[in-house]
């Protein structure tokens, strides 16, 4: 059974991450099938814009800490997120509930986000033994500033919608973030197209290589991080729903 649901209508693709009794995280098959999706919206010359979101009270609790515990490197998260990253048309974002780790890193990587009013944001890397990935530590403090970015990716803190406002997160907070973010994709998809993919790579110029260095860069501590005895500590500790101890290390 597909945990990702892939529709596409009137010029949009909408893409739903659909694994609610885990709160939405991330498999190596969902990544897998997400790359595939910004792959055939990539291709398809009548998608003009994509939707992203995650079911109607949780965008995605993160990468599937099981998966994590497992120890094996897949590439897909990488694949997945480097595809995002380089995908030339405009992607949207709608967030309801909950959006941890890769479920708040991967919007640094879309165009609008459009948060819903229980909307929270939290990246909590170092509380998991590890570090962060998507190029956050790159994009997070450009973004709110270092200050902001010490409290979400060093405190792992988090952030309810109206602060992710405030700091610049998203854009606009909605009562119904699918239905607002479909007006903008609308929107987008009535422009012309070819100047909408030059100017998304236009605003990315700068950044663009930064952003791929930083994500290898990233992914190599990132998997020695993976099989340090802190983040077994933390995986073992979410799993038996205990607070983890570092006590020892
Ligand atoms: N990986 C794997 N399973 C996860 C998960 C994750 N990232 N997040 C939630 N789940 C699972 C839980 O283990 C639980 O499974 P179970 O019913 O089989 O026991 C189920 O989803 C529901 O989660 P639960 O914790 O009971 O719901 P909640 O509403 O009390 O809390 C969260 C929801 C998202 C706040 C909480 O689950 C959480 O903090 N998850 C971890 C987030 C995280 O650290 N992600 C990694 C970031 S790098």
């Amino acid at each position: 059974m597909s945990h990702v649901v892939v529709t596409t209508e009137d010029h949009i693709t909408t893409i739903r991450l659909d694994r609610p009794d885990k709160k939405n995280a991330l498999t190596i098959a969902m990544y897998e099938q997400l790359a595939a999706a910004l792959a055939a919206a990539a291709a398809d010359p009548a998608v003009r814009a994509v939707v992203l979101t995650g079911t109607s009270d949780c965008f995605s609790a993160g990468n599937d800490i099981g998966d994590f515990a497992k120890g094996g490197l897949s590439t897909a998260p990488l694949d997945f997120l480097r595809a995002l990253a380089t995908f030339d048309k405009p992607v949207i974002a709608a967030v309801a509930g909950v959006a941890i780790g890769v479920g708040t890193t991967l919007l640094l990587h879309c165009d609008v986000v459009i948060a819903g009013p229980t909307a929270r944001f939290k990246t909590p890397f170092v509380a998991l033994g590890l570090v962060p990935e998507a190029a956050s530590s790159l994009l997070l403090p450009r973004l709110v500033g270092e200050r902001r970015a010490a409290q979400l990716l060093l405190l792992g803190e988090q952030i309810d919608a109206p602060t992710a406002l405030a700091w610049g997160l998203v854009n606009e907070i909605a009562d119904d973030p699918l239905a607002a973010a479909h007006a903008k994709a609308k929107s987008l998809a009535s422009l012309a197209p070819s100047a909408l993919r030059a100017t998304k790579a236009l605003i990315r110029r700068a950044t663009r290589e930064a952003v791929l260095e930083t994500m290898s860069v990233e992914g190599a501590t990132f998997a020695s991080q993976l099989r340090s005895p802190e983040a077994m500590e933390a995986f073992q500790a979410f799993m038996a729903r205990r607070p983890a101890d570092f006590s020892r290390f």
